[in-house]
């Protein structure tokens, strides 16, 4: 009996995902419509949310904890975010037109992975009032770059612009079009401490999947498309 009690224990430990710290990640719309068809009734004059992820420093970041965690599984719904309408659809639209389902999948991929720090409403609201902490294309265009169809900026440019807000260094996300290729600017990532309050540089050996390129492709400058 104790052995299947102490077994059944050392499988629940060893299937927990853990977080230790979040990263923001802000979408430039224009290079996010490269990557997928957006919505006509989508046009953000912003950089938008993409998704707030817990995120882990020695680890891959984990996702669809619902699976993983045998946490009570809580399934997202508009109704449960009403009370940050409309503030929620201006900060975190869908640029294919669906916010919806675009919220319930962050939700399930990665809200899910901190529910027992932050239920539904306190996650979609940690990352609406993070997002407002840094006003990403203002310290850009402070900073000198602007968007434009043509011109290219250094990734340390870029970089420096955020840390003047934030003092914190952030991850940049982008991808490679054309031919010669050429390195947009898709995301910005901007880490936090687990609890959400505190910035913290982002790890410079941070995951890269095959569709956003880390930005340091050939030491080419990069280019923020215009609106
Ligand atoms: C994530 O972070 C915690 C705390 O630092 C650690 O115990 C855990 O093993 C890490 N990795 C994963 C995949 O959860
Ligand atoms: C956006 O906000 C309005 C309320 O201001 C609401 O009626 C509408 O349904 C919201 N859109 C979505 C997609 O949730
Ligand atoms: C863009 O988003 C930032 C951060 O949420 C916000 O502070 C700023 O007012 C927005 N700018 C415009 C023009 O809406």
């Amino acid at each position: 009996m104790l052995f299947f009690l102490l077994n059944i224990f050392a499988v629940q430990q060893s299937a927990i995902a853990q977080y230790n710290f979040f990263k923001l990640v802000a979408q430039w719309p224009p290079a996010a419509c490269l990557t997928f068809s957006c919505s006509a009734s989508r046009k953000p004059q912003n950089f938008t949310l993409h998704g707030i992820w817990p995120s882990n420093t020695t680890g891959n970041e984990p996702r669809d904890c619902f699976k993983t965690n045998h946490l009570p599984r809580i399934h997202f719904t508009g109704a449960m975010v009403q009370s940050l309408f409309p503030r929620i659809n201006n900060s975190w639209p869908d640029l294919k037109g669906k916010e919806e389902t675009f919220w319930g999948t962050q939700w399930d991929n990665h809200g899910t992975c901190s529910q027992n720090n932050f239920n539904v409403l306190n996650y979609f609201k940690l990352a609406l009032d993070t997002k407002d902490r840094v006003d990403v294309l203002k310290a850009f265009v402070n900073n000198n770059i602007h968007p434009h169809p043509t011109n290219l900026y250094r990734k340390v440019n870029f970089e420096n612009a955020i840390i003047a807000v934030t003092k914190k260094k952030p991850e940049l996300r982008c991808i490679l079009r054309d031919r010669p290729k050429v390195v947009y600017l898709l995301e910005v990532g901007l880490c936090l401490d687990s609890t959400g309050n505190n910035f913290m540089d982002c790890s410079p050996r941070s995951p890269v999947n095959v569709r956003v390129k880390n930005c340091d492709y050939m030491g080419q400058d990069i280019r923020l498309l215009p609106l």
